[in-house]
């Protein structure tokens, strides 16, 4: 069985005092025991939030490629782990776009945060241009060959995908539930050519990209949908709960 996940990604906002009091208003409700609640953090609260709720997850949304060293203003895997990090989104749009990160890179950050003992979660997705010129399985499939398709199959176990296509990401555009579910049918075919059947269908697959109340239920009940990562809506705790009882 697939894990089924709402994970939040809350980017450039919030304070502590706002996380605080968002994840103990969440650990309050009652929401399904199968579901895993992910939040994805700004840096500074990790080490605060880590410790609220057993049923909330803890997300860094990035991190370094390399141990240690002289760089400046940056954050180590083994530093979020030691905090008590239990996930990193890496290769998120906005980082390959305003960092130029690329799939190389994104792989390298992904080692690391494996070696410390964290889970990943890898997001792809293709941008508006290429979705017209109906390239986007290609795309996404080139993403994977040069990243998570190169890890050792005993890695997958603590990698979760999320396809977000960058047109969807913030715009209040989202990808209708067949093009979602479409495309995650071929990611979990390109996993099933590289790693196996059984490594395909044990890796969860989110879908992100403007996921909000109004349509997570139709999103998540696709055959390959395992979830979502969930922007703008999880900064409101009323729209993030609505979404984890959207399963
Ligand atoms: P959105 O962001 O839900 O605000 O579109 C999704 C994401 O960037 O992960």
């Amino acid at each position: 069985m697939r894990r089924q996940i709402a994970a939040g990604n809350w980017k450039m906002n919030t304070d502590l005092k706002f996380g605080q009091e968002f994840i103990e208003n969440i650990e309050k409700q009652a929401f399904p025991e199968d579901v895993e609640v992910i939040i994805g953090v700004p840096y500074l609260s990790i080490s605060q939030l880590a410790h609220i709720s057993s049923k909330v997850k803890i997300a860094a949304q990035n991190c370094h490629q390399e141990d240690k060293g002289a760089y400046t203003g940056e954050i180590a895997a083994n530093m979020l782990n030691s905090v008590g990090c239990d996930y990193v989104i890496l290769g998120h749009s906005e980082r390959r776009q305003y960092f130029n990160e690329s799939d190389e890179l994104i792989l390298s950050k992904i080692y690391k945060v494996l070696e410390n003992d964290m889970q990943v979660i890898y997001c792809c997705g293709e941008p508006l241009e290429v979705r017209e010129a109906d390239k986007h399985e290609a795309y996404v499939g080139q993403q994977l060959s040069e990243s998570i398709c190169k890890l050792d199959p005993s890695h997958m176990k603590n990698l979760v995908v999320a396809y977000e296509p960058i047109w969807a990401i913030g715009t209040g555009r989202t990808a209708s539930p067949e093009q979602a579910q479409s495309m995650h049918a071929h990611i979990r075919n390109v996993l099933k050519t590289t790693f196996g059947e059984d490594i395909a269908n044990a890796t969860s697959i989110l879908y992100g990209g403007s996921v909000k109340p109004a349509n997570a239920k139709e999103i998540f009940s696709q055959a390959d949908v395992d979830g979502g990562l969930v922007g703008g809506a999880s900064l409101k705790g009323d729209s993030f709960y609505d979404i984890i009882q959207s399963f």
